[in-house]
């Protein structure tokens, strides 16, 4: 069986895998997720004490790596799931870690100087409303990196493979971790994700891929 993709069920999910989330991720990434991260967020022009929205910041990690490279940035991380948000907040004080829909905020249009959002928009059913919502919170030149799986190659092939059974060893419930794989799916590819994203009014400005493409980095900056 696997889940219907809505909100309500997303929402549910990541509440239900919050807790095993971040070890979870770290054997299926085979310890990967945290470098790549790393070395995507330096596709990025940091203002030194920029205004940086990390959306569907889950438990943190991306928003944690700036703030330790940036220190006097100032970091807010959104997310729907208030159990990852939790386990985010314990990691780190400095960021504000706040609780919301990342295609419905309250954020002043042309807020941030940079937006992040990392394996995000493959679980929100409605992108077209995250895209303008993205591009309304961002600044004119500011930046967006979006982060996700790539081609579907010897790699991916790889995760799909294992993680139903990392999921069947380490944890109660792996029913979440079918919805997970099948999400990326019928997620569209690097290629097609930059058309999408251009029609909304971001430029790409640079591209990157990484275990030979099983992840891709795109930067788009709002003109
Ligand atoms: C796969 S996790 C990624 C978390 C984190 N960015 C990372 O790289 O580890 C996806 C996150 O998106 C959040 N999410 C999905 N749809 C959302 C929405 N509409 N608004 C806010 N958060 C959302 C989920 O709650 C979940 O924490």
């Amino acid at each position: 069986m696997t889940i219907p993709k809505n909100p309500q069920n997303i929402q549910n999910l990541f509440d239900t895998i919050a807790l095993k989330y971040d070890f979870m991720n770290n054997i299926i990434s085979l310890g990967l997720q945290k470098e790549v991260k790393s070395k995507a967020i330096r596709l990025l022009d940091i203002k030194p004490t920029g205004e940086i929205l990390d959306a569907c910041c889950g438990t943190g990690d991306l928003g944690i790596i700036i703030k330790s490279n940036f220190p006097d940035t100032k970091i807010t991380g959104i997310d729907f799931s208030s159990k990852m948000l939790e386990i985010a907040k314990n990691k780190n004080s400095n960021i504000n870690f706040v609780f919301g829909d990342i295609t419905k905020t309250l954020f002043s249009s042309g807020y941030f100087d940079t937006i992040t959002m990392a394996f995000g928009l493959r679980n929100i059913p409605d992108k077209e409303k995250a895209l303008k919502e993205l591009y309304r919170i961002l600044k004119i030149n500011g930046e967006f990196l979006h982060l996700d799986f790539g081609k579907k190659n010897v790699f991916n092939l790889i995760f799909d493979k294992f993680t139903p059974l990392f999921a069947k060893i380490f944890c109660k419930n792996p029913e979440p971790y079918k919805y997970l794989i099948n999400s990326k799916k019928d997620f569209p590819s690097p290629d097609e994700l930059i058309k999408f994203f251009e029609t909304f009014g971001f430029k790409l400005k640079t591209r990157r891929d990484f275990v030979f493409g099983a992840i891709s980095a795109q930067v788009f900056v709002k003109i």
